[in-house]
């Protein structure tokens, strides 16, 4: 629990802060901020956090990066994890772009869950987003639902200007894969400039454009996975639409449940927040797990009660680098 009552048992491993992919709202223009290869955990230390968060409480965990695939340990890194006494449930979060090759070997090493980033189907606007290729995230969107996970999500972030006339092909790209798409406010984690009231795009104007085409119906009591959004299903297209209004919902703090490991070995309590505990110096010091227990009981206590993204917040590290 930390200092406001909430039940903390959620944490989000960044396994790298290197992607084959530049989106506009994760990654500045030109980045060249890297982590050397021996800043990075490696896969033992990752375990061993993973071992200790485990034996606090922590029963979910999702691997991301940068992009998770790029690391080639990764599916023993998940073999590993899901053999953990206490490790639930294991997802991660994709570009999906080398999940095509990838899809079936997660499954086998204990995967659960994936969530796959696609901000739009048009290959230009794709391409404009990400810089990648939107044809191989669809093969990998493929493979993954063949491969038998639980559950492939889709994750949208929305820009005015940019993808909103992508909205409605998504969700029917959603229904038809049996997959739920997932809208997300912009935040500000590049540079401030990429959120401006030019590309800024909120939850219920989302909403109300879904609405032209289709009726949503609110599912309060449908959780799918640990996270913060909202779920409606399109009366006609059957498609699932999840909501997450990090920026316009006063209340989106008030059940959050996770922590985050940077892929260097910080421990951050709140994605929208500059503190970082350093557990890397602990993890290299000593062989102690009761010193990392000690590190991650001071870092809960840390975690403030909401984020700063409305009070003029700058990011000082991007989202490659903190994890998603
Ligand atoms: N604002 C909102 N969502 C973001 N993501 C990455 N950067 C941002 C941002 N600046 C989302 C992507 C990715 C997930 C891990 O985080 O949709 O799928
Ligand atoms: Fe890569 Fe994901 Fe960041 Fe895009 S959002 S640059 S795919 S880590």
């Amino acid at each position: 629990m930390d200092s406001f009552g909430r039940k903390i048992d959620y944490l989000r491993i960044s396994v790298t802060d290197r992607c084959n992919e530049r989106c506009l709202y994760c990654m500045p223009e030109g980045y060249k901020g890297w982590e050397q290869q021996a800043e990075h955990l490696t896969a033992e230390e990752i375990l061993r956090v993973a071992r200790v968060a485990a034996e606090l409480g922590f029963r979910k965990f999702r691997l991301t990066g940068g992009e998770p695939l790029v690391r080639r340990d990764l599916p023993d890194i998940i073999r590993a994890l899901a053999a953990i006494p206490g490790v639930e449930h294991i997802g991660i979060s994709t570009n999906g772009t080398r999940l095509a090759a990838l899809a079936q070997p997660l499954r086998a090493a204990g995967l659960d869950t994936v969530n796959v980033s696609l901000d739009s189907l048009d290959p230009a606007v794709y391409k404009r987003i990400t810089g990648g290729d939107v044809g191989a995230v669809m093969a990998g969107i493929r493979a993954a639902r063949a491969a038998g996970f639980e559950r492939v999500k889709l994750n949208c972030v929305l820009m005015r200007g940019v993808n909103e006339t992508d909205l409605w092909p998504l969700a029917l790209f959603a229904a038809e894969h049996g997959t739920p798409l997932r809208l997300i406010e912009l935040m500000p984690l590049t540079r401030t400039d990429v959120l401006t009231e030019k590309n800024f795009f909120t939850v219920s104007q989302a909403m109300h454009l879904l609405g032209q085409k289709d009726e949503l119906i609110a599912q309060p009591n449908r959780q799918l996975g640990f996270g913060p959004a909202k779920y409606y299903q399109l009366r006609h297209t059957g498609a699932l639409v999840g909501f997450i209004g990090a920026m316009t919902n006063p209340h989106f703090c008030e059940t959050c449940n996770k922590m985050r490991l940077t892929a260097d070995g910080k421990i951050r309590p709140c994605l929208g927040d500059h503190g970082e505990i350093d557990l890397r110096t602990m993890l290299r010091a000593t062989r102690d797990d009761a010193a990392l227990r000690a590190v991650f009981a001071a870092a809960l206590q840390q975690k403030p009660q909401e984020h700063q993204f409305r009070a003029r917040y700058q990011p000082c590290r991007p989202m490659t680098a903190i994890g998603g």
